[in-house]
């Protein structure tokens, strides 16, 4: 079974992660998955709604830690599909939203600032650890992660990379609201409804004034050229490598530039 399931109902299109095993880490395959997914909803005049959810106990642990490290050495798939999947978020005219159980690790949490309404179970922890791995905000991340929450709280999210619980995330305008886990779905689909149900043109039109896309991109370029930059680095290799052994990593005898 692919890792990600994609599913049309009443005009609501459904992007399952469904590598629960793997706790939804993310490879270049489900990118490509969940771009081709963002492309569908643009060119289907049927879908109105695009909801990201997850199978299994945490929403997603992130980028695959194994693919990253190919790319460190140069390894990496010939066409990587995650700028797609990205551009076409930042880019989507229509409604986004996400459900999100327990653990939503580094784009797991980034991804969630372009969707226009997120639901998170009372034990979801929004987690950004792109520092700890020697690497940088992604996902345009840098703009719109001080924009919604402020400087002192987003630089405290990536320089620590701790959890953030539901109760802040909320609080801090990360989420719309928290449910109950076992009413996720049904909550998440009850809203998607509700939108479905509203003027396409309207709609999409008042999100387009409501975000501004361009500077997001922009911002997405600039973020990816030292992302990609710092993926070779030598602390980065330190990173993945410790991940790889299951220990703590040691940046000690590594410096800066
Ligand atoms: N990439 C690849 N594999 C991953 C992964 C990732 N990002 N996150 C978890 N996995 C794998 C583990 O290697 C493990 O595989 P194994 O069973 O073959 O050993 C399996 O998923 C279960 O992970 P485990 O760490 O045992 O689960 P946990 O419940 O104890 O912890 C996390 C879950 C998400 C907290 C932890 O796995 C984690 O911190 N992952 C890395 C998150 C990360 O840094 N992502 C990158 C962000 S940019």
């Amino acid at each position: 079974m692919s890792d990600l399931i994609t599913e049309l109902h009443g005009g609501i299109l459904t992007l399952t992660l469904s590598r629960p095993d793997k706790k939804n880490a993310l490879t270049n395959a489900m990118y490509g998955a969940l771009a081709d997914g963002l492309e569908r909803a643009e060119a289907e005049a049927a879908i109105r709604v695009v909801v990201f959810q997850a199978d299994g106990e945490i929403f997603s642990a992130g980028n695959d830690l194994g693919e990253f490290a190919q790319q460190s050495t140069g390894n990496g798939p010939a066409v990587r599909h995650v700028e797609r999947f990205l551009k076409n978020l930042a880019r989507a005219s229509k409604p986004v939203m996400a459900a999100v159980q327990g653990k939503a690790v580094g784009v797991g949490t980034t991804m969630l600032l372009h969707c226009d309404y997120v639901l998170l179970a009372e034990d979801a922890e929004l987690i950004a650890p792109f520092i700890n791995l020697a690497l940088v905000p992604e996902a345009g991340s840098s703009l719109l992660m001080p924009l919604r929450i402020g400087h002192v709280r987003a630089f405290e999210m990536f320089a620590l990379g701790e959890p953030v619980v539901a109760r802040d995330a909320h609080a801090w305008g990360l989420a719309n609201r928290i449910v109950a886990r076992d009413e996720l779905r049904a909550e998440t689909r009850r809203i998607a409804e509700l939108l479905a149900d509203k003027p396409a043109g309207a709609l999409a039109l008042a999100k387009g004034l409501l975000r501004n896309t361009d500077q997001v991109l922009e911002q997405m370029e600039r973020e990816s050229g030292i992302f990609s930059a710092q993926l070779r680095s030598a602390e980065a290799k330190e990173a993945f490598q410790a991940f790889a052994e299951k220990r703590k990593p040691d940046f000690s005898k590594l410096s800066a530039g």
